[in-house]
């Protein structure tokens, strides 16, 4: 394998044919992928759809994934109908729904388990689901909401499906970052700090910390990790209208105004659905990237980009690694993971 060329990846962006095909009857690939039934994630699940892979939709609602799924098979042909799908088609993947709530570790864990008991491997896990600037709300295994989703059920996932990851060659991890990782300014084990008013201010930093913590996982694995497994992190871009804005949208007198403007402006300001699945959709599948890549973080359009000086504090994804394993194992998870 070689390292990732800029240019090249850049070239790949917008022609997802560039992308391997599998034959689904001779080779079989399995991804996990959460958040998958909308915005992004439902784009990336539809690219991996036509590219022949066995995908697991990690979901919390069973309702809105179903139609996730008649949804994207109809999408798919009609695109291998109407020749937009390249000549290397080689057959529609698989679509299965997996119950996980991020805000709660039991249901994580269920999930994880779940799928061991039915998987022996696992060549790309998508942490893709998360929410952004929400109100300061405690789950019920104690932390900040943010935190939990975007975070530590995400780190509960990945680490319980690790000796999976690491068995199965060339296997990749995805965490979808932001740039709202910025707004972690210092270095700092948050759990519910961060809880000053104004709200609508405070929320994003509980936010860029949720998203740099993240990164750190990334990080951390790929050193920590021997062998040919690839960790990385990235950021769709501003991509409006998804769910993400949900809560803004409902929100007294601003909601109206915020829903307005997505209507006649958040298509023309910032990327689509579809181009915000591209960058994760490169993590995920592009050849050309190799051992070098790993531990990057790549931005829209899949160019590889600058990161916070705390994204690249080595130290910090340490100390929270260790952290978060404390934290999980106190609460009888991840008993025989040792930092
Ligand atoms: N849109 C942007 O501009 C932007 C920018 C930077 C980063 N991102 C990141 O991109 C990722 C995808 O966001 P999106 O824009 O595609 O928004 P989205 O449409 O709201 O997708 C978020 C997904 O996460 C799921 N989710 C939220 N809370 C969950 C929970 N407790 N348990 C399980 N699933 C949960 C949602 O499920 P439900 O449908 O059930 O709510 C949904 O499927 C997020 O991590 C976000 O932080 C987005």
């Amino acid at each position: 394998m070689v390292a990732i060329n800029q240019t090249d990846l850049f070239k790949e962006i917008h022609d997802t044919n560039s992308l391997p095909f599998l034959k689904p009857s001779e080779e079989r690939k399995v991804c996990l992928i959460s958040g998958a039934n909308s915005g992004i994630g439902f784009f990336a699940t539809l690219h991996l759809y036509l590219h022949g892979w066995v995908i697991y939709m990690a979901c919390r609602n069973e309702d809105k994934t179903r139609k996730a799924i008649i949804d994207i098979e109809t999408e798919a042909k009609k695109r291998v109908q109407d020749g937009s799908i390249s000549e290397q088609f080689k057959g529609f993947g698989e679509m299965k729904f997996i119950r996980m709530d991020l805000t709660s570790f039991e249901s994580v864990q269920k999930a994880a388990n779940e799928y061991l008991s039915v998987e022996t491997s696992l060549d790309l896990l998508i942490n893709n689901a998360g929410v952004m600037a929400l109100p300061h709300i405690i789950t019920d295994d104690g932390y900040e909401i943010q935190f939990q989703t975007n975070y530590l059920s995400m780190f509960l996932l990945t680490m319980n499906l690790l000796d999976v990851i690491k068995q199965t060659p060339n296997s990749r991890v995805v965490y979808v970052s932001s740039i709202g990782h910025y707004f972690a300014f210092r270095k700092t084990l948050l759990i519910n700090t961060f809880n000053w008013a104004p709200n609508f201010i405070s929320t994003w930093f509980r936010y860029g910390y949720s998203k740099v913590y993240g990164m750190h996982l990334m990080k951390y694995l790929s050193r920590k990790v021997e062998g040919d497994n690839l960790f990385m992190s990235v950021h769709p871009g501003f991509i409006m209208n998804t769910g993400l804005y949900d809560y803004w949208l409902q929100t007294p007198y601003f909601g109206g105004a915020f829903s307005y403007f997505l209507k006649h402006f958040g298509n023309k300001l910032g990327l689509s659905n579809e181009e915000g699945c591209m960058p994760l959709l490169k993590a995920a599948l592009s050849p050309a990237l190799g051992p070098s890549d790993n531990g990057k973080y790549f931005a829209e359009f899949g160019r590889e980009s600058p990161e916070s000086k705390l994204a690249l504090n080595e130290n910090a994804s340490i100390e929270e690694f260790v952290w978060a394993l404390e934290q999980l194992q106190r609460k009888g998870y991840l008993k025989d993971t040792k930092a």
